[in-house]
């Protein structure tokens, strides 16, 4: 299985040589666990190696997801301007509205957004987050059959993606509706619990087929270039009781 880089070399360690190629990886964890910015510099690894990608956010607006990174030293702007990057979605309630009045299927937003992949040869691939692209569904029948035709047509567009998933905070749970860890190659999750006065942030490899991974919960932190993390420091706290 060919391996690639994820952008952040700690996370390479942990699995032994990158993330699998073509294959989705879950990335879940609980509100500000930093799974955006991890999506990103996975985004920004692959357009410094000459690789096209899509972002693809309900969370909010490309500008907004812009001016966030921005904040961190990434330049997505010049990449979107340059034609290499595609920012595609919006903020969640705006694309409920658009749902509704065109009556998309779930299918229908997945040709979508494999259209956009095409179109610019992408590479990779971050949906974030998947739980608001399910909350778009009513009941949970409808969530699954959504689940499924994404994994569908992604399946056949040769890409490495990367799936954002909150988690409900102080859970040891991997995914909002608590089936979406089943259908994908591979899990992360990142866990932020509380130190003395203070937060403190770690990750873990979950799952991984076909790679043998570490099984280490290890440290990591945000500044202002972007996430850190250090596959051989355990976290102070005992992260899970
Ligand atoms: N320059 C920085 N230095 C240190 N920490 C930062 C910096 N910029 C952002 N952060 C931290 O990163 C968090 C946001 O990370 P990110 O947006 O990736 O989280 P998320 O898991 O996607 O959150 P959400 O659930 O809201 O989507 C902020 O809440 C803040 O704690
Ligand atoms: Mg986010």
């Amino acid at each position: 299985m060919k391996r690639i880089k994820s952008g952040i070399n700690g996370i390479d360690i942990l699995l032994q040589g990158g993330l699998p190629e073509k294959r989705t990886v879950l990335l879940s964890g609980s509100c500000g666990t930093g799974k955006s910015i991890f999506a990103a510099h996975f985004i920004n690894q692959g357009l410094s190696m000459g690789e096209n990608c899509v972002y693809v956010t309900f969370e909010e607006s490309a500008h907004n997801l812009i001016d966030n990174l921005g904040s961190i030293g990434m330049n997505f702007e010049a990449m979107e301007k340059a034609g290499k990057l595609k920012i595609i979605g919006g903020a969640i309630g705006n694309i409920k509205f658009f749902k509704e009045k065109t009556k998309a299927s779930a299918k229908d937003m997945a040709e979508e957004i494999k259209e956009v992949v095409l179109e610019i040869k992408a590479k990779r691939i971050v949906l974030d987050s998947l739980n608001l692209f399910l909350m778009l569904f009513d009941t949970d029948t409808e969530r699954r059959h959504a689940m499924a035709e994404l994994s569908s047509v992604f399946e056949n567009i040769s890409c490495t993606t990367i799936m954002t998933c909150e988690v409900k905070e102080g859970t040891r749970d991997l995914s909002w509706y608590g089936f979406e860890e089943f259908v994908v190659d591979g899990v992360i999750s990142l866990y932020r619990v509380p130190f003395e006065n203070m937060f403190e942030r770690a990750v873990s490899v979950i799952k991984m087929r076909g790679i043998n991974h570490s099984p280490n919960i290890v440290a990591l932190q945000i500044r202002d270039d972007g996430i850190h993390v250090f596959p051989t420091k355990a976290p102070f706290h005992k992260i899970f009781g």
